[in-house]
């Protein structure tokens, strides 16, 4: 087929076409303008593309980081960089250097006796009584209890509730030098060995003054009251009759040890000391 059209298609009438000039022009003016339009629509077509991305590029750019800076305030502050930083929990540091069942001294059933010694530096946390200091949970229950007996017209006085190591110091040895040590000891507890150290204990008077730390004040009205009732209001009489030989210590009616309610009760019945009820060492020293 192609050489047939070639065989027909006559080089010398198609050079004799363009002897003639005016089809000539016309002919490469059509060229012309072909070549152009190509070579203009391929222009067109190669800055169209580039520039439909150029301006909606820069829209969207524009729009977003204005979405982004609304955005990114909030999280700039950045809380979660703080969240991280530990937060300083006191470490529970026990004062007591003594290891045994009940070995924290700010517990409010620690034993104390002359086998088991407070550090000469414990401090409990204190509020003031009548004549006073003792731990808040002590003095709590001892307002309550004085109150009662007051209804029940047996009036109390305090006569000495906390007492730190440099009170115990003098104290013991004021007793020394009127007693002797022997007798002493049966009475007053040696620096660091008193209960009045923990805040927890309270001796405890008829207000007249009548056998104020004596043994007859276990059979006034107030002593007899306390060796009734101390346990409802979380008190025991700490050291009793004819207890010395476990304690260490002679009778003294007046001597109120706080232990809560439950705990006091459950000793009180048990008929035990403190120091036998939890099964700790007692004595001498
Ligand atoms: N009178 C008691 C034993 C004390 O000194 O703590
Ligand atoms: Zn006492």
């Amino acid at each position: 087929m192609a050489n047939k059209y070639l065989k027909r298609f006559n080089l010398k009438k198609f050079k004799a076409l363009f002897r003639n000039k005016k089809l000539l022009v016309v002919f490469m003016a059509l060229l012309t303008t072909l070549v152009i339009s190509s070579a203009t629509y391929a222009l067109v077509n190669n800055n169209t593309e580039p520039e439909v991305v150029e301006v909606s590029e820069p829209t969207e750019q524009q729009e977003e980081p204005e979405v982004e800076s609304e955005e990114e305030p909030p999280e700039t502050p950045a809380p979660v960089e703080l969240e991280p930083t530990p937060k300083p929990e006191p470490e529970p540091v026990s004062p007591w250097p003594v290891t045994f069942s009940l070995d924290q001294a700010s517990s409010l059933t620690v034993v104390v006796n002359k086998k088991h010694k407070l550090p000469s530096n414990y401090v409990p946390s204190l509020t003031g009584v009548a004549g006073g200091q003792m731990r808040p949970e002590a003095a709590s229950a001892l307002n309550t209890m004085l109150q009662a007996a007051q209804n029940d017209g047996v009036p109390m006085k305090i006569i000495s509730s906390y007492r730190s190591y440099p009170t115990q110091v003098s104290t013991y040895n004021k007793w020394v030098r009127i007693d002797g040590q022997a007798q002493a000891d049966r009475s007053s507890a040696r620096p660091g060995h008193s209960e009045h150290q923990t805040g927890l204990a309270v001796d405890l008077g008829v207000p007249n003054g009548n056998c104020d730390l004596l043994i007859c004040f276990g059979s006034t009205a107030q002593g007899q009251w306390l060796a009734t009732y101390a346990q409802k209001y979380g008190f025991i009489v700490r050291y009793e009759s004819n207890t010395e030989a476990i304690t260490g210590y002679q009778y003294e009616p007046w001597h109120m040890r706080y232990l809560g309610v439950s705990t006091a009760t459950a000793v009180k019945n048990s008929g035990q000391t403190l120091d036998q009820y939890y099964g700790v060492e007692a004595g001498g020293y």
